[in-house]
């Protein structure tokens, strides 16, 4: 049995990636030193195989190379993120033109090959010397660098978001310590979350006065990591925890972007545990002239998706424990508890990579409903993909299950449209292998294979199938044969 699913002909093809990850030449041409640069120097252990991004992929050389490669690939548009610090190597104050230049250079030769930018102005990157998004000092670098960016580049590109999963970042950063700067303190860490959503609310109106309330399906966004959070059984404790995990994980950061306000239930929660974040806590946009009753509006023009896994909690945590599988070895088993509140267990049913993320289509399908009841707005898929240790073997590489991964996701993707969500677009994780963080080099994402000696990109077989799905607009879903 075979079906097959059609998208509109409007519908954004694409790949993303992110300025750390793929670029290298990090101490070329000005470019300052990031907090990611600077934990990867002083904790090498900490990273799979001690990788480090200093080259990547080489991208900041080879830029040309891979918009021809995108070109090939059927692209209509492409997700990156800038570099902060190559283009305020201070985090602040002086300019570095080597960095304007560099992403004019890419900017323009996307353009002239047809496929639309969609940029990130925050990728986990930070400039060293602002240290942490809790410095008194970083909402004035931030918006000075949102500026920067949106005048610049800003006749030139018509989607942006603001950062990359503020949610992941700030859990791996403030509270798992996982990620730099390696704080481990969970009322730190929701500070935190209000800083980043309260410097992107500004960024957001920050855009708008500059260029105005753009078309439906352009403007200025935001990248959520969202999965939703099933309770590991039926019991009463298990919905709470699962309750509780989806209010921290997901709500957090979904309704303040989306309706201009935290949930109540779970800022009671916080105010209760002495947690909750000073600040400003409303988000909404003022109205200037009187176009919505209420007095003001929610703020972004769309919301993209980044969707990797589901969870599955239990209220059975009797302790704070974390880690990540970064090995890629399935005996090596992550871990995310805290004492007393809840913690992930596997899915018995799931199926799982290499590094114990489940893959779960219908997941994505739940959260983009759950998207269109909470607020009417475009949506892209700004992430999703799968990570396998990929091996190149006389010039081919066989990704059959990431071919079967994007299927599950796009159908699942193709399904909620048909049930009113307005997905615009699906940008891939990622057009090449790149640095994963702590996984290193070894988990792979990329329709292109990228050789770690001599950087070569060799096309994958999922590349030529993107290529045809994104040239034809329609996908292929072969049912496994039913047992008879
Ligand atoms: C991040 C990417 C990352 C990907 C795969 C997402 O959380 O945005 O930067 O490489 O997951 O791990």
């Amino acid at each position: 049995m075979s079906e097959s699913c059609r998208f509109p002909p409007d519908f954004v093809w694409g790949t993303a990636t992110a300025a750390l990850q793929i670029e290298g030449a990090t101490d070329l041409d000005g470019r300052g030193p990031s907090i990611w640069d600077d934990f990867c120097r002083r904790f090498p252990e900490r990273i799979h195989e001690r990788s480090h991004p200093e080259v990547a992929c080489d991208h900041y050389h080879r830029w040309a190379e891979d918009v021809g490669w995108m070109k090939r690939l059927g692209h209509s548009g492409y997700r990156f993120s800038l570099s902060w610090p190559r283009l305020l190597p201070q985090g602040k104050g002086a300019v570095n033109q080597a960095g304007l230049d560099f992403y004019d250079r890419l900017v323009d030769g996307l353009l002239e090959q047809g496929i639309a930018p969609n940029v990130t102005l925050y990728h986990w990157d930070l400039p060293l010397d602002l240290q942490s998004w809790e410095n008194p000092e970083i909402l004035q670098a931030w918006l000075e660098y949102a500026e920067l960016c949106f005048r610049h580049f800003g006749d030139r590109v018509k989607l942006w978001s603001t950062l990359n999963e503020p949610g992941w970042s700030t859990m791996h950063g403030y509270l798992t310590g996982l990620h730099p700067p390696c704080q481990r303190d969970p009322r730190r860490a929701m500070q935190v979350t209000h800083n980043l959503l309260w410097a992107h609310s500004r960024a957001v109106a920050l855009y708008h006065r500059i260029w105005g309330r753009p078309e439906p399906g352009l403007g200025i966004g935001i990248a959520l990591n969202l999965s939703p959070v099933h309770p590991a059984s039926d019991s009463p404790q298990d919905a709470d925890a699962a309750r509780l995990a989806d209010g921290l994980l997901n709500r957090w950061f979904l309704e303040p972007v989306l309706l201009g306000r935290y949930p109540e239930e779970v800022l009671e929660f916080l105010r209760a545990c002495g947690s909750a974040p000073h600040g400003d806590l409303d988000f909404a946009e003022p109205v200037s002239s009187g176009a919505s009753e209420g007095g003001s509006i929610p703020t972004v023009d769309w919301l993209g998706v980044n969707y990797y896994l589901p969870h599955h909690a239990t209220a059975d945590a009797p302790t704070t424990d974390f880690h990540l599988n970064i090995s890629g070895d399935p005996q090596e088993a992550s871990r995310f508890s805290i004492q007393g509140l809840f913690r992930f267990v596997q899915n018995p049913r799931g199926r799982y990579t290499d590094w114990n993320w489940e893959v779960d289509p219908d997941s994505l399908h739940e959260i983009l409903l759950r998207i269109r009841d909470l607020r009417r707005l475009p949506v892209y898929v700004t992430e999703n993909g799968i990570g396998l240790p990929d091996r190149l073997c006389e010039g081919q590489v066989e990704d059959s299950s990431r071919i079967a991964y994007v299927t599950g996701h796009l159908r699942a993707v193709h399904r909620a449209m048909q049930e009113g969500v307005d997905v615009r677009g699906y940008y891939m994780w990622s057009l090449m292998d790149n640095f994963s963080w702590l996984n290193g080099y070894r988990k792979r994402y990329g329709l292109l294979y990228v050789d770690r000696q001599t950087l070569q990109r060799t096309p994958k077989r999922s590349a030529s199938w993107f290529a045809e799905l994104a040239r034809t607009g329609v996908l292929q879903v072969q049912e496994p044969a039913s047992p008879s």
